[in-house]
């Protein structure tokens, strides 16, 4: 199928590329989805705890990286409780008009932009932004192989391809996703994995905080994700994921595996994240830094 197009390569496009969603004019994230950074009760007393934590370590000034910042408005809030924390959002974005001048603004790629900026003492954060990286999938064939999604050129949809032979993403699912199931979809996360240790490579010393709609090995071992989880976003609601940048792509993150892709992390905590009640598929991911 030489004309198609890897998933990873058409996803890439709509992110940063020609046809990205969030860079188009319509791609304001607050107009299709609404996240829970504005509001949640939970996150400010987190990162107070995590600042504590990198406030006990040396180092340089103590800083606070919102990595996909959206609006800012997780800065604004902690901008408003008066810290002295150096803020900064990273976003593809522009600079929200508005936010307040005390808070930093790189606009750029964050994969990109984190290998430029080294030695933070602080808290890196990143809400909702690993489901956005794109990355590789696969389905199950009726023989038990599992076959590549690729992207057809013309319609962007998605279609199933040729058998997937790469050693390293074939080892990726025999670690983290094992596929046993005919028809099973899984997607593979080495793209998230790399994505995470770029920002927690900013870090010298503190913590890092992922909160997204993510899953664990014994879930997907026990077939609570067969069906995988790459859809479309528009306007509020689920849609047929088309790599067109008519909808923002996303598909959940293997926790677990995004954890061990930074082997520098002291300790490690995965839990339910308790502010979405309802939703056992939003998850949190703590790594401390010394
Ligand atoms: C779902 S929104 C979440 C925004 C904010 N963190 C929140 O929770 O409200 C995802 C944000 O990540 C940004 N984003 C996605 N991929 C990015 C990348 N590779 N580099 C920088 N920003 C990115 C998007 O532009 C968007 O603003």
């Amino acid at each position: 199928m030489p004309d198609e197009l890897t998933l990873t390569d058409a996803w890439e496009e709509t992110l940063i590329g020609d046809r990205s969603f969030y860079r188009g004019p319509d791609g304001d994230p607050y107009r299709h989805f609404a996240t829970d950074i504005a509001g949640s009760a939970e996150i400010l007393p987190l990162i107070r705890e995590l600042l504590a934590f990198a406030g006990d370590c040396d180092g340089g000034p103590l800083t606070v990286i919102d990595v996909g910042s959206g609006a800012g408005g997780l800065l604004a809030r902690l901008a408003m409780t008066g810290t002295n924390t150096r803020l900064i959002g990273i976003d593809l974005r522009p600079r929200p008009a508005g936010l307040d001048t005390a808070i930093e603004w790189i606009t750029g790629d964050a994969r990109v932009v984190a290998g430029e900026i080294l030695g933070i003492r602080g808290v890196v954060v990143a809400h909702e932004f690993l489901d956005d990286i794109p990355c590789a999938a696969v389905e199950v064939d009726e023989d038990g192989r599992p076959r590549l999604i690729r992207v057809d050129p013309s319609s962007r949809r998605l279609v199933v391809g040729e058998p997937l032979e790469d050693p390293a993403d074939l080892a990726w699912l025999d670690r983290w996703w094992p596929v046993t199931r005919p028809f099973m979809r899984a997607e593979i996360g080495r793209s998230r994995d790399a994505a995470w240790a770029m920002i927690t490579g900013m870090l010298d010393s503190g913590a890092a905080l992922a909160i997204d709609y993510g899953h664990t090995r014994p879930e997907r071992l026990g077939g609570t994700w067969d069906g995988g989880t790459l859809v479309g976003y528009h306007e509020g609601r689920v849609v047929t994921p088309v790599a067109d940048g008519s909808c923002n792509l996303t598909a959940h993150v293997a926790i677990d595996s995004v954890a061990e892709a930074a082997p520098r992390a002291q300790s490690t905590r995965i839990d339910h994240w308790s502010s979405a009640p309802g939703r056992a598929d939003f998850v949190s991911l703590v790594q401390t830094f010394t």
